[in-house]
């Protein structure tokens, strides 16, 4: 980062001398105002909830304009590395800031390959959840107790844990997420297919039986791929800020993935492609193209408290570029399925439709996000609903394991420790049981 020509000044109204404070500059983007010594001087603190202005590191890893409806990877739009690379060469991308050459990208596949078994013992630790667990429960579980399996990566501090457990994560997710289906299923788990790729791996992990080959079909197996690329990083987001704030106490890599699964988690992140999904399910049967009126009405309403799943976005004002990309998947996937007449699909169409002309989501500046396609293309796959968010884990994982290694082996990383607005009662004394 840049020091800036120009300085800010912070002038108070009660006549406190005003402080001046040190700007930066970042390739492109906003530039920033560096408030670190501000409570050093003034004794006070900014009150930012939710950090809606606040930048909370220098990454170098993934850029959003969010007005222009822009994404870049280490500089390359996302459309350029969803039409022209497969999720191997984002994760080196990702990872090494560089896209890899043919052997570079051979090289690095087979490190990641080389470890997509799991430890066979963790068969036993999946059995002590319900067969009905939520998915996400169980991932949450399983990739927290990598530790407890991988003791020879655990060092956040040294390069070379810090390499191998990448490694792993991003080898050993989708045996999880496969795993945690076929245990909800009652059905053997599938091991491992290395001469597969990485996407047609899972589709054989998650669908193949000891009995049956799952043959994988190009067109999906490319549809996977592309939901792997397009979520593969999202700059600050929830779940990846919570991955570097638990990171940044110096705890385990294997540990800070898990908070960023157990985050994820949630509908207003990245369990919106399950909510998005059964929306669309129960606006299907209590009508569905003929009710859509009504259901916009009642998202509209703020006392409902119903919203628009998979629309909106925190940063983007415009269109979602993964959106686009999604539907585009959404209708190749569709067509080669002989689905075009998906019901889903439709019912999806006509809420976009009505939701771009709208005066409640123009004037709010609400899009589709990568969520409200994602749901439809996964279910066509054969995917369950509440194995969605799952798959995003899968994805996100390189996403996040990324920025915990850059935020370690930056020299200004600290460990995370905001402060509050204190609003409770004054300090007051503890009476006696029987006068209180
Ligand atoms: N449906 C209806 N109204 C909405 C929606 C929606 N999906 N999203 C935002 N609004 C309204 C919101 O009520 C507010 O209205 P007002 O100004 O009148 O109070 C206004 O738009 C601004 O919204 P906000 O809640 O201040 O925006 P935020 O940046 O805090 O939240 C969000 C962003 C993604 C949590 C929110 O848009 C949302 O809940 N969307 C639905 C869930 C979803 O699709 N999430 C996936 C996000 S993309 C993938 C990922 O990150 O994992």
């Amino acid at each position: 980062m840049k020091l800036a020509d120009n300085k800010a000044t912070l002038s108070f109204s009660d006549g406190k001398p005003s402080i001046d404070l040190p700007m930066y500059q970042g390739t492109v983007g906003p530039d920033v105002i560096d408030i670190r010594k501000l409570y050093g001087q003034t004794g006070m603190f900014t009150y930012d909830p939710g950090f809606l202005s606040t930048a909370s590191c220098q990454s170098a890893i993934t850029y959003i304009d969010g007005d222009k409806g822009e994404l870049l990877y280490r500089g390359y739009p996302i459309e350029q590395l969803a039409t022209n690379c497969d999720f191997m060469e984002t994760c080196h991308l990702l990872l090494y800031g560089n896209l890899p050459d043919a052997a570079g990208k051979e090289d690095f596949t087979k490190r990641v390959t080389n470890h997509t078994m799991v430890n066979e013992q963790m068969q036993f630790f999946l059995r002590g959840f319900r067969r009905d667990a939520h998915p996400m429960a169980i991932m949450t579980g399983l990739v927290g107790a990598l530790s407890a399996f991988y003791h020879d990566s655990t060092d956040i501090n040294n390069p070379q844990h810090r390499e191998i457990s990448a490694l792993r994560l991003i080898a050993k997710m989708p045996t999880l997420v496969a795993m945690a289906y076929k245990y909800s299923m009652g059905q053997p788990y599938m091991y491992p297919k290395n001469n597969l790729s990485y996407a047609g791996n899972f589709m054989h992990m998650m669908f193949a039986t000891p009995c049956e080959e799952y043959v994988v079909n190009p067109v999906i197996e490319r549809a996977m791929d592309r939901i792997f690329v397009l979520h593969a990083d999202h700059e600050q987001n929830a779940s990846t800020s919570t991955v570097r704030l638990c990171g940044s106490s110096g705890t385990n890599p294997f540990a800070a993935i898990a908070a960023g699964v157990a985050c994820l988690w949630g509908p207003a992140h990245g369990g919106a492609n399950e909510a998005c999904l059964n929306m669309l399910e129960d606006i299907q049967k209590t009508g569905g193209i003929a009710k859509v009126g009504e259901f916009m009405e009642q998202v509209k309403d703020k006392n409902s408290g119903v919203k628009l799943m998979g629309f909106g976005h925190r940063v983007y004002k415009n269109y979602d570029p993964r959106a686009k990309l999604m539907q585009e998947t959404c209708k190749e996937v569709l067509a080669a399925l002989g689905l075009e007449n998906d019901p889903l699909f439709k019912l999806a169409m006509a809420l976009e439709k009505i939701a771009l002309e709208d005066d409640y989501f123009v004037s709010r500046k609400l899009y589709p996000n990568v969520d409200f396609y994602s749901g439809i293309v996964q279910r066509a796959i054969g995917i369950p609903v509440n194995m969605f968010t799952g798959v995003f884990a899968l994805a996100r994982t390189v996403g996040w394991i990324a920025q915990l290694n850059e935020m370690i082996s930056d020299p200004e990383y600290k460990i995370g420790r905001p402060r509050q607005l204190f609003t409770g009662s004054v300090k007051r004394d503890v009476l006696p049981i029987s006068q209180r």
